[in-house]
């Protein structure tokens, strides 16, 4: 048995899987996102870690299979998070993670000190409010008593790895997100690190993804129920692992995965770059290959926000019989008409990454009249969604990137109405695959590379992965979309001048 665990923004999912991919058992533990001002975001580590602890005792009482049958670990994580820990490896500050905003002065003077050609060569991609070393300068500037403490900077899952290991270690698809790392070549950029006034010595080893970079300690095996020795591997930011758990490792196949983000994302087997860098280009999981990926900062969250804010109608409730309320507002949104009525949403809850690179942007119901209805809002979010993700595709095509094949993941993924607008949208065939649980598989496979359980990556996909599932655009709503997405693409200009 192999295990993926993935530290998510809305909780920490722990699959355990069989050598054949198939999930033997599961376990999701929840926690906060909190928002100390509009545009920040911040997470626990604690919270994380407690999670870990109790979603692999879950799995492991679940499953009732043998600790010692379990051959290795993979983690996978939100990306970008900045953790940072004292000498003794105590957490000084709770982590400002990737949606947080605020660092944007910090971004200009990334810019201005190392020069932005010279960030596009080393790092492969501009200085953004979404990664990891501006939140760092932000600490530097703001909170210098907490700045001057730190002794180690480490990514969400490997702050998680440094609790199951003891090891301060990473790997390259989620280095590639923080800036320090120099993408082409696989390592840390001295030169970046350094000119920012940081120190080398407070990042942790990079791996590459599948390489195994500690065994479980005693303390973890006490409290998480796993064998103390058991092999943890690098794993993968939790895009770079998502795509290898839905076989996104050849040219051609791109995944459109809706979780609290959304984002499509593309293999490619050079490092190619969007000039005007509104796509990101990292390292993938796989040795020698890269990927890019547009980002879309408020997928599943803006549907989390409708949830947690507006509920879902208690009429239809008596209709169904599942306890998730997102199958209810799927319900819901199914009986609103496609385009509803003109109603368009721009999900910019916590500004955007591809394609505006604006921190500053904001949610917008534009074309909202007398008429509409809740279930038109509701179906206005899962389109304006998916129109943001049409802005990445439309890029990643742009640049050349042959897209061939378009698999749907993550919790979007899981709605059928969800995955048809996806298709309408783009105007493309949208396929699934025989298994759900892409960042957990993802380092699963990872981790069975790194333990001699499989011989490679794309080896061990070609076994394991199936397409199940294939729904096919449907020319008369598409031309309605294409309407409102014209519509759609024309707002955010109107609007940008307004936002601060
Ligand atoms: C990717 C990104 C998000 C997070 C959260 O660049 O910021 O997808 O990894 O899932």
């Amino acid at each position: 048995y192999l295990v993926g665990i993935d530290i998510g923004t809305s909780g920490t999912k722990t699959v355990l899987f069989d050598v054949n991919g198939n999930t033997i058992a599961s376990s999701t533990v929840e926690y906060d996102m909190f928002q100390p001002e509009i545009g920040w975001a911040e997470q626990d580590p604690e919270d994380w870690w407690r999670a870990t602890c109790q979603s692999l005792n879950n799995v492991i009482k679940k499953s009732g299979i043998k600790p010692e049958d379990i051959k290795g670990v993979g983690l996978s994580g939100q990306m970008h998070g900045a953790v940072l820990l004292d000498k003794e490896g105590n957490v000084l500050r709770s982590a400002i993670i990737w949606c947080d905003q605020r660092s944007s002065d910090e971004c200009d003077e990334i810019t201005d000190i190392i020069g932005y050609d010279r960030l596009i060569e080393i790092a492969a991609n501009p200085a953004l409010t979404g990664f990891t070393a501006p939140k760092v300068m932000w600490v530097k500037k703001h909170q210098p008593e907490i700045f001057e403490k730190i002794a180690h900077i480490l990514l969400p899952k490997d702050y998680i790895r440094y609790k199951l290991t003891g090891e301060f270690a990473t790997e390259v698809s989620d280095a590639s997100g923080t800036l320090f790392l120099n993408v082409r070549e696989r390592k840390w950029s001295k030169e970046i690190v350094e000119k920012l006034g940081l120190n080398m010595e407070w990042l942790p080893v990079v791996y590459e993804s599948q390489v195994i970079s500690g065994k479980v300690c005693k303390k973890a095996a006490e409290l998480t129920g796993l064998k103390e020795g058991t092999p943890v591997v690098g794993g993968g930011g939790d895009q770079a692992a998502g795509a290898v758990g839905n076989g996104i490792v050849k040219k051609g196949l791109v995944s459109s995965t809706i979780g609290t983000s959304g984002v499509v994302f593309a293999y490619t087997d050079k490092v190619t770059i969007d000039p005007e860098g509104r796509v990101h280009t990292f390292c993938h999981a796989i040795p020698d290959t890269w990927h890019v990926m547009g980002v879309t900062q408020g997928a599943g969250l803006s549907l989390k926000w409708f949830r947690d804010n507006f509920g879902f109608e208690e009429k239809t409730l008596g209709m169904l019989t599942d306890t998730d309320p997102y199958v209810y507002m799927d319900k819901e949104a199914e009986q609103a008409e496609p385009g509803c009525g003109g109603l368009i949403y721009l999900p910019y809850l916590m500004g955007e990454r591809t394609p505006h690179l604006d921190p500053y942007a904001k949610g917008v119901f534009f074309g909202l009249t007398a008429k509409h209805r809740r279930h038109e809002v509701i179906r206005s979010i899962l389109e304006g969604v998916v129109f943001s993700l049409r802005d990445c595709l439309e890029i990643i095509k742009g640049m050349g990137i042959p897209v061939e094949e378009v698999r749907a993941s993550g919790g979007g993924g899981k709605s059928k109405l969800w995955r048809q607008i996806q298709a309408d949208v783009f105007r493309t065939s949208i396929v699934t695959i025989n298994s759900a649980e892409g960042p957990a598989l993802g380092v699963a496979i990872l981790a069975g590379v790194g333990t001699g359980i499989y011989a490679n990556v794309s080896e061990a996909c070609d076994a394991i992965i199936k397409r199940v599932n294939v729904q096919y655009p449907d020319e008369k709503v598409s031309g309605v979309y294409e309407k409102n997405y014209k519509l759609y693409t024309q707002l955010y200009p109107a609007l940008k001048n307004l936002y601060r």
